[in-house]
């Protein structure tokens, strides 16, 4: 008989496959294989990790029968610590923001464990804050924390489990290894089995275009899972070979490529890991074997990734040939930078701006460009503006968050432009975003100068 004799004893071993059709499309030699770790029970890389902090703390004798793991997390860590506490009769309490979906919520508390959402709009040191919640409730249920981002036997379980079996699966002949990186325990515990069994194999962590690793600032960036605004403790420079950069637009494009063409469905993370390692294959010969790590699936991805709606709304998808982008491109320079406010700009500055340019709205944003669309929280309108100042004039002095309206509805560079219109009929002003970030606001009058200079160009559908 060949029965496991729990789910936790099915982590690892997950499967390596070739990825034969994109190579041929690529026309490249190396072979591309793909380390599939879909097929663990959680549906992701992070079973791995789990396990071995959970075994790790019972053996340090911080987790006790019938004890409490507290950990704040929204993602697949979560996933695989219910998993395994589920196993071994353990509660779980995991802590989320307000910003994370229901169904997060809902598949984490479908294993029977305790979710408990926190305000993302707080300061860090908040009492109503993540960090301060999850530390609370450590406290106060005596509970043991993982905490993934600093826990040594994140990077062992990569150590003792992927590092060997991608030796095995390849006989010894693997010479990359391409992973995303996030706590970094996937490619650093990997890797440390890999280069102790040959140091010639090359490790390659490819990271979202914004994120620390590769030089970012630690946003803005849309990709979920990977990179980082800060150095976790298993990164180590000395064991990577080379950083890869992926954009979003990259990375998303090439998870629905990737779901495509060979069949696996994969999410933003996993087609990031596939643009680097393509990039690396580029570089490589017949007998090389360049192994990518695909941690999770894209079904965590329908409504964003796999959604035509989402992708052209953020500026991914290019719906038709006449649309957004060409009004942009009609407008030139005035859409070359985008203007803006911070949420801390007075109303003064908001209007001098307007002034200065001649323009009537501006998004107000959070940080300094380039922003994500997630950074925009709201907008000023010259018009409303002044209403308040004639009510009170005091008001010049209030900061733009005070008196701020909403956010101005969005339209993609690739969406049409009877699209832009619809939304135009009870807004203003739209927000244009390409790749995922705000790249200019877009009024009737700016379609009006684009139709006007097509026509007077003598366009064919004149
Ligand atoms: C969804 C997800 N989580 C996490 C990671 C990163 O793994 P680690 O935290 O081990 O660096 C990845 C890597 O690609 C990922 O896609």
């Amino acid at each position: 008989m060949n029965i496991a004799s729990s789910v936790s004893d099915l982590i690892g071993g997950t499967p390596l496959v070739r990825m034969k059709r994109t190579m041929e499309i690529e026309g490249l030699p190396a072979v591309l294989a793909m380390k599939m770790e879909t097929t663990n029970p959680g549906g992701s890389a992070k079973d791995r990790p789990a396990l071995e902090m959970i075994l790790a703390a019972e053996r340090d004798g911080l987790l006790e029968p019938g004890g409490t793991i507290v950990e704040p997390t929204s993602g697949n860590t979560g996933v695989g610590l219910a998993i395994v506490a589920a196993q071994r009769g353990y509660d779980c309490v995991f802590v989320m923001t307000d910003k994370n979906g229901a169904e997060k919520i809902d598949l984490l508390k479908a294993y029977g464990a305790e979710v408990v959402v926190c305000p993302v709009a707080v300061a860090p040191d908040d009492p109503r804050s993540y960090y301060k919640v999850a530390e609370r409730l450590t406290h106060e249920r005596n509970a043991f924390r993982p905490n993934q981002y600093a826990n040594p036997n994140n990077p062992l379980a990569h150590t003792k489990t992927t590092g060997p079996e991608l030796w095995e699966q390849t006989a010894g002949r693997i010479t990359h290894f391409v992973a995303g990186a996030g706590t970094c325990g996937t490619i650093t515990g990997t890797a440390r089995y890999l280069k102790e069994r040959n140091a010639d194999i090359r490790i390659v962590a490819a990271d979202p275009e914004g994120s620390v690793f590769s030089g970012g600032s630690g946003r803005p960036y849309l990709v979920e899972g990977v990179g980082e605004d800060f150095y976790p403790a298993a990164w180590d420079p000395d064991l990577y070979d080379e950083v890869i950069a992926v954009s979003d637009a990259d990375s998303f494009a090439m998870a629905r490529r990737v779901s495509q063409e060979e069949g696996i469905l994969i999410g933003g993370s996993g087609g990031l890991a596939v643009a680097a390692a393509i990039e690396v294959a580029k570089r490589a010969g017949p007998d090389d074997i360049v192994v990518v790590l695909n941690p999770d699936s894209g079904r965590g991805y329908l409504s964003r990734i796999f959604n035509d709606d989402w992708m052209a709304n953020f500026g991914f998808l290019t719906e038709c040939d006449q649309c957004v982008g060409a009004v942009v491109d009609a407008r030139g320079d005035a859409m070359a930078q985008l203007l803006y406010v911070n949420p801390s700009h007075t109303v003064r500055t908001a209007i001098d701006l307007m002034r200065e340019h001649g323009i009537s709205q501006v998004p107000v944003c959070k940080n300094t460009p380039p922003f994500a669309a997630a950074e925009v929280s709201g907008s000023v309108d010259e018009l409303e503006l002044m209403e308040q100042i004639a009510g009170d004039p005091s008001a010049m002095d209030l900061p733009v968050e005070r008196v701020m309206s909403p956010k101005l509805p969005t339209v993609g560079v690739g969406q049409k432009i009877e699209y832009a219109l619809e939304l135009l009929h009870t807004s203003p002003a739209l927000l244009v975003l390409a790749g995922g970030r705000p790249l200019g606001v877009l009024t009737r009058s700016d379609i009006l100068a684009y139709f006007d200079q097509r026509l007077g160009a003598g366009d064919a559908t004149r």
